[in-house]
């Protein structure tokens, strides 16, 4: 055990530089008003939008679709639009239900509303966060209509079993890509395991367009599906299977996205490889550094599993449990030794409630009430607002902590969060781990490098 006295406790910090470093800041500012500057002469002259899916926003869906491997990419102005769109475009009504992960970002889930059916919510599998595939098929029931699964913070979910048990009950599936772009599994990248992929552009984002989103499919009839239900103006133009004779119109979303946005994005996307090979880098170097550290792992990458898109560096913090520091008390030493950790941002958001299954949003406010069809009127209310038990994410919940995605620092800086978090706990381990975090089983001896796809 380290004799070193932790910063809280008066003793020297362990990580001096800021995050990110002011180098990379500036670089940061450079290269955003550099790109805000080249699209002024390239916006049309006068005209501010692009309606019939042309110029930069084609050029934008061509090379998302070319990068992702998929037939079809369908732009729009956030990541809930794609989501909400890929909900319609599978068939969710009324009477249906969608199972998702508890464990998300509320966007995931409260689309389904909108398209009038249930949201049913599935645990995850407690080494990597994401859906558990046991979990899934155990909430299939007639009513289910889809599987929706998160590859949380870029690492991808167990795609080839989801895939199989979708196909087995004849279930569609969506995939939630908001943070893992450029994410591969088994050599296939993520949004091209289920029937439409849908990815965040937000700001923030791997690909950042400020405020976007954009959805891939290899089935003609989704993206027209998706295209009919918000993209007025280029619907006759953009048919892919002929499936609607709509003229015009579209089914009233309006979900195109502003071309600024995209003029944004895409030289976000051409740096997208650059970004997921520095932020692979820094995930290896700080769990090698966390190696044996007791009462911590790091959420773990599944074998031909490769990270992209690095939403956040998350880790699992089991030292409350075993008597140490709480997590809170935990993020705080671990704050003054220098390093940006903080509680996991879901387990914030989301556990004022306990998490999106336990939100007041989908088991206690009467919906009803509010009017537009955010409920299944096809249900007994009870139904519909019956909480589910998910013994595993509830528990993690209380246990998640995280770092931003490593990117604009050195492989110093991380080293030394890296043995800052693990002077902290070896300074305040009480008992010895029952299992501390193996060498053989760490994700860094695992993964690849994303981006090399
Ligand atoms: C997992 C996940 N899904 C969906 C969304 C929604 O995306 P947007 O904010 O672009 O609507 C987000 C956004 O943060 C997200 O993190």
């Amino acid at each position: 055990m380290t004799q070193e006295r932790l910063a809280i406790r008066g003793g020297r910090r362990t990580v001096w530089s800021p995050f990110p470093h002011p180098l990379h800041r500036l670089y940061t500012a450079a290269v955003m008003t550099r790109d805000v500057l080249s699209m002024i002469p390239r916006l049309s002259r006068g005209k501010t939008t692009i309606g019939d899916g042309s110029k930069i926003v084609k050029k934008f869906e061509d090379a998302f679709k070319r990068y992702v491997g998929a037939d079809h990419a369908l732009a729009m102005n956030s990541g809930t639009a794609t989501l909400h769109s890929a909900y319609f475009a599978v068939g969710v009504r009324p009477g249906d239900e969608v199972i998702v992960p508890s464990y998300t970002w509320h966007a995931t889930a409260t689309p389904v509303l909108q398209c009038g059916a249930t949201p049913v919510f599935c645990d995850i599998d407690p080494q990597t966060l994401t859906a558990d595939p046991a979990d899934i098929e155990r909430k299939i029931t007639p009513r289910t209509r889809a599987i929706s699964v998160v590859h949380v913070w870029g690492n991808p979910a167990e795609m080839d079993r989801i895939r199989k048990i979708a196909d087995r009950h004849r279930l569609a599936l969506v995939e939630d890509c908001s943070h893992a772009h450029g994410a591969v599994y088994q050599g296939r990248p993520v949004g091209t395991w289920g029937d439409v992929g849908c990815f965040s552009l937000n700001a923030g984002k791997a690909v950042d367009g400020g405020e976007a989103g954009v959805a891939v499919t290899d089935d003609p009839v989704l993206y027209d599906r998706m295209l009919i239900f918000g993209h007025f103006g280029r619907i006759a133009r953009g048919q892919a299977a002929g499936t609607f004779d709509f003229g015009d119109m579209s089914l009233g979303h309006k979900f195109r996205p502003h071309q600024c946005a995209m003029h944004l994005a895409l030289p976000s996307l051409k740096r997208l490889p650059r970004l997921n090979r520095r932020c692979a880098r820094a995930w290896d170097i700080l769990c090698r550094e966390l190696q044996g550290a007791p009462n911590l792992r790091p959420q773990e990458t599944l074998p031909g599993a490769v990270r992209g898109g690095y939403q956040s560096f998350v880790l699992i913090y089991e030292g409350e449990e075993r008597g140490g520091l709480s997590r809170e008390e935990f993020v705080k030493a671990v704050e003054k030794e220098g390093v940006p950790l903080t509680v996991d941002r879901y387990s914030q958001v989301n556990f004022t409630y306990g998490m999106l299954h336990r939100a007041p949003l989908f088991t206690e406010v009467d919906r009803r009430k509010l009017g537009g069809v955010c409920y299944d009127f096809t249900r007994p209310w009870e139904d519909i607002t019956r909480q589910a038990d998910l013994p595993v994410s509830e528990k993690l919940c209380r246990q998640l902590v995280s770092l931003p995605r490593m990117i604009g620092v050195t492989d110093r800086y991380v080293r030394a969060c890296g043995r800052a978090i693990r002077k902290v706990l070896e300074a305040t381990a009480v008992s010895p781990p029952a299992e501390a975090h193996p060498a053989t089983t760490s994700p860094a001896a695992r993964h690849r490098t994303a981006g090399d796809h």
